[in-house]
């Protein structure tokens, strides 16, 4: 393919020196007249291992210009340039704009070219800023998740390939770009605008994370190696897919009970845990997010499925399920207590002041909302909810396969 990489800073840059490695033909756009006259000279200047000896022997295939101009043809563009955050966290979206402008004015509109946008930005920017602007030319976003340092490896064999697409069809543009990777995910434009966002911040917050819990381990004498060893030993409930699925906040007997008491061992040794003492406030805050909309909805009557703290458990204690029946009937202006109807295996007297529904039979009560909480539901209970009229709010405990619409998210924060 000919194709133009326009921002030649790390990830332009590699990317147009790795995809001359793989045989295409490429043109370097780089507004820094600067960088042009290096890379003309055949210097680098950023630090890549084994990017100089690729350089070297693809210069052939690479031109390097400040812009394209309008005899230019290509088969694709691939957009690399820098989205940095002000002081606020503010993403300048200032040259993305600019490069789209300069390539409305040179690309051949009714060409089959199509662009490659590399660029971390935030939901919804190809929408709000590069559609409109670029108009009817096909659009791929594709975040590129190398790492300084291993940026040519990274690139050359990518563990993974993620594809944001307007429509499905268009991933045949871009799969002869996607080299030396099978584990290809195509989505939507604004989960993969987001997914760089839901990495990074992960990445920081392992670091930061256990950082924190060094520094109490270290207190109490505890070899720190060790304890991270056996920890990443665990990789079905540690380093796995649990505990990833958003859904409503954590409760049952050990959760909160050993996060205080880690708060409160950092506390005795006057050791500064931010993160870690912030756990319990944000679980508290999402079981506020769900009784707010709770009130949007405004109902007069709810039937919650399931109170204990998770799916095949009877344990109650600490249950959030429980937590959230309590403040909504805290609220005593907003709902009268006898119409709270609850379903689970066990109802004892924990639940008190709710209407209680023994488990076997078909329910009778017609409530304005339904809650699925950590309760399997049987067929009569599913056929119950077909027939129900209102809203529906999953706490998200378990896969029901109900697809309806009417079903709210326990961490959506805004109806
Ligand atoms: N650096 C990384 O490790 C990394 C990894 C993955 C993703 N990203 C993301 O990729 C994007 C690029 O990152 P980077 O580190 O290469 O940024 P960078 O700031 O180093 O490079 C951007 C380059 O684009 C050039 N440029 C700006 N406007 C231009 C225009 N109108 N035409 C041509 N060139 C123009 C700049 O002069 C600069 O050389 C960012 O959104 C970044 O968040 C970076």
């Amino acid at each position: 393919m000919k194709i133009a990489v326009l921002g030649l800073g790390n990830v332009g840059l590699v990317a147009a020196i790795c995809l001359a490695e793989q045989g295409h033909e490429i043109i370097g756009v780089e507004i820094s007249k600067q960088k042009i006259q290096l890379l003309n000279q055949g210097v680098l200047y950023i630090e890549e291992t084994n990017l100089q000896k690729l350089f070297t022997k693809n210069r052939e295939n690479i031109t390097f210009t400040t812009e394209l101009n309008s005899d230019t043809k290509v088969d694709c563009y691939i957009v690399c340039v820098g989205t940095p955050a002000s002081h606020n966290g503010k993403v300048y979206l200032g040259q993305i704009k600019t490069t789209f402008e300069n390539l409305v004015e040179t690309f051949d509109k009714d060409d089959n070219s199509f662009i490659i946008l590399r660029s971390t930005i935030p939901p919804g920017t190809i929408e709000s800023v590069v559609k409109p602007l670029v108009k009817n030319k096909k659009i791929i976003y594709h975040p590129e998740f190398l790492r300084e340092g291993s940026a040519v490896e990274d690139f050359m064999f990518p563990h993974l390939h993620v594809v944001g697409l307007e429509n499905e069809s268009d991933y045949q543009l871009v799969q002869p770009l996607l080299a030396n990777c099978n584990n290809i995910k195509y989505t939507s434009y604004r989960a993969a605008e987001m997914l760089k966002y839901l990495n990074n911040s992960f990445h920081a917050l392992k670091v930061s994370y256990v950082n924190e819990i060094a520094s109490i381990a270290s207190a109490y004498d505890v070899d720190v190696n060790e304890l991270v060893d056996c920890f990443l030993a665990d990789t079905k409930l540690n380093i796995s897919t649990k505990y990833f699925r958003p859904g409503f906040s954590f409760g049952g007997p050990c959760l909160t009970k050993d996060v205080s008491a880690l708060i409160n061992l950092a506390q005795n040794k006057q050791v500064n845990v931010p993160l870690i003492t912030s756990i319990l406030a944000s679980n508290e805050k999402h079981l506020f997010r769900v009784f707010s909309l709770i009130e949007k909805l405004n109902p007069s009557s709810i039937l919650i499925f399931g109170v204990s703290f998770k799916e095949g458990s009877n344990d109650l204690r600490n249950s959030p399920v429980l937590d959230l029946i309590n403040l909504i009937q805290k609220t005593p202006s907003y709902i009268p207590r006898k119409d709270i109807f609850v379903k689970d295996y066990e109802i004892n007297e924990s639940i008190a002041n709710t209407n209680k529904i023994m488990c076997d039979g078909a329910i009778t009560v017609e409530v304005d909302l339904v809650i699925l909480g950590p309760l399997k539901l049987n067929n009569l209970d599913l056929k119950y909810i077909e027939s129900h009229k209102g809203p529906i709010l999953d706490l998200g405990y378990i896969e029901h396969g109900i697809n309806d619409r009417k079903i709210i998210k326990a961490y959506e924060s805004d109806l």
